[in-house]
């Protein structure tokens, strides 16, 4: 089931719970921006496509949107990404050569439609300036995520995820215990490269995001984070390179669960 939030007056949060068994809940997020061109970041899972657009329809006419943003060309960000570049011939999509070359291999971009954005590099849509940021952890090389200037929200990608035993609105509302197990089991799923970084280096990358001082951080895989709350965020991550690192079930666990 796909639901919808305001995380700001001008933004939409489009997520739905999806179930890791044996771990928990992963809220899978998409994102609408309004304004003078709206902008829809990712566009849900592949699985579940099919509840997608409603869900997006109960926020924006999907004809209305200027643009998408892709994160990252993983399944849950494409979903219905096709399907909304052939219900809107003015759409485009910001992503960068990475993302179009592992499109490529699947459902190619259409590359009259695409806008490149390597990170460091800014966009101006409408009445807001975009400025792509690579996130301190992510999980496919073609991750981009963004600072908008308008709303001084943070959107990080895959980047302070977490699995939760339930999915509030708002992450302040999670326990102390909760936020940051949840972030750090889901940083070691996700990008178990973590456990090699020099820790030095990392702690550069998560002051990055420090200095931007957003009012707020949209993850795709977290409810929305007011500002208050990034030093908890980043402290999660910087425990995640020495956390015990992510071993999936073996076969015995498996033919275990299936006897259920
Ligand atoms: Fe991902
Ligand atoms: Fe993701």
């Amino acid at each position: 089931m796909t639901n919808s939030y305001k995380a700001t007056p001008e933004i939409d949060v489009l997520t739905s719970d999806f179930p890791i068994p044996g771990y928990g809940l992963v809220p899978i997020n998409a994102f609408v921006i309004k304004g003078s061109e709206p902008v829809l970041v990712d566009t849900g899972a592949v699985v579940q496509s099919g509840e997608f657009m409603p869900a997006l329809r109960s926020v924006i006419d999907p004809t209305d949107l200027k643009w998408i943003w892709l994160t990252h060309t993983d399944f849950d960000h494409i979903g219905s990404l096709h399907q909304l570049l052939a219900g809107n011939p003015q759409l485009r999509v910001m992503t960068t050569f990475r993302g179009v070359g592992i499109m490529s291999l699947s459902a190619p971009l259409p590359l009259d439609r695409v806008h490149l954005v390597n990170p460091g590099e800014k966009i101006k849509v409408g009445d807001r300036t975009l400025t792509a940021v690579k996130p301190p952890a992510f999980d496919n090389p073609s991750t981009t995520g963004f600072y908008d200037d308008k709303s001084e929200v943070f959107f990080s990608a895959d980047c302070f995820g977490a699995l939760l035993t339930a999915v509030p609105q708002n992450a302040a509302d999670l326990s102390e215990k909760d936020l940051r197990e949840g972030q750090i089991l889901w940083a070691t799923v996700d990008s178990p490269w973590l456990h090699m970084v020099e820790t030095g280096a990392f702690a550069r990358e998560l002051d990055g995001i420090r200095r931007m001082k957003p009012k707020m951080i949209l993850s795709s895989h977290l409810p929305a984070a007011a500002g208050g709350m990034t030093e908890r965020l980043l402290g999660s991550l910087a425990a995640a390179p020495a956390a015990e690192p992510f071993v999936g079930p073996n076969q015995a666990a498996l033919q275990q669960m299936l006897k259920r």
